[in-house]
């Protein structure tokens, strides 16, 4: 596999683990690397160009089958459809709580507002007891909903689809609220908020 252009900084996914993870009907841009008729890309400048695009913050939560609480900082969540309700976000397929959010069949979008960066820092932290002392309320199939949040979309899973390194969670809404306020937004690898 042969670097094309002057500002390719693709390795070969032999040298990189990480590098084919990325292989993708991509739209070939600048840093890109062509094997084989698949495109692959550098994770870093990937990741980089993502990041261009400014998101809310989310904590998406779950009550796992055996009555424990998981939830995990999340930036992919969209919304899809008005008619059904439905949304999405995107669950890492390393991420230690998948099976919670997969087995449960429901999980709790909460909305950051601003302010709210310690805790989005801490449930994007794995191998600690992300809800120690938060007051949480139960929501549609136990899922924990956080308090001083902008707003709640309690969400059964209706339908997952793989997508390369991550699953894409979609699910039906079936009760939501807004208490409303300022949100806390996420661009460039950094926090942020309206102006
Ligand atoms: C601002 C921000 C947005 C994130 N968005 C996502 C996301 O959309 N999907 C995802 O799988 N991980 C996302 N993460 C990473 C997870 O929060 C992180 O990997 C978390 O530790 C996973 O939890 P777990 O491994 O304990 O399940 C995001 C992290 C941050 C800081």
């Amino acid at each position: 596999m042969e670097p094309r252009g002057p500002d390719l900084v693709a390795v070969a996914a032999a040298e990189t683990p990480t590098a084919g993870r990325y292989a993708a009907a991509l739209v070939p841009i600048g840093g890109m690397v062509e094997e084989g008729g698949t495109m692959h890309m550098d994770p870093a400048e990937l990741r980089r160009v993502f990041g261009m695009f400014a998101t809310g913050v989310t904590i998406v939560t779950a009550r796992d089958p055996e009555g424990g609480y998981v939830g995990m900082t999340v930036n992919s969540f969209t919304s899809v459809s008005l008619d059904p309700p439905l949304v999405l976000w995107c669950l890492d397929r390393a991420a230690w709580s998948l099976p919670a959010f997969v087995g449960s069949g429901a999980y709790a979008v909460n909305v950051l507002a601003a302010g709210q960066e310690e805790l989005s820092n801490r449930f994007a932290r794995r191998g600690e007891d992300k809800f120690a002392g938060l007051e949480v309320t139960e929501g549609h199939g136990g899922a924990p909903l956080l308090p001083g949040c902008l707003a709640h979309l309690q969400c059964r899973l209706v339908d997952t689809h793989e997508a390369g390194d991550h699953l894409v969670l979609v699910g039906e809404v079936v009760e939501a609220d807004a208490p409303g306020g300022e949100p806390l937004l996420f661009f460039g690898g950094r926090y942020g908020r309206l102006a």
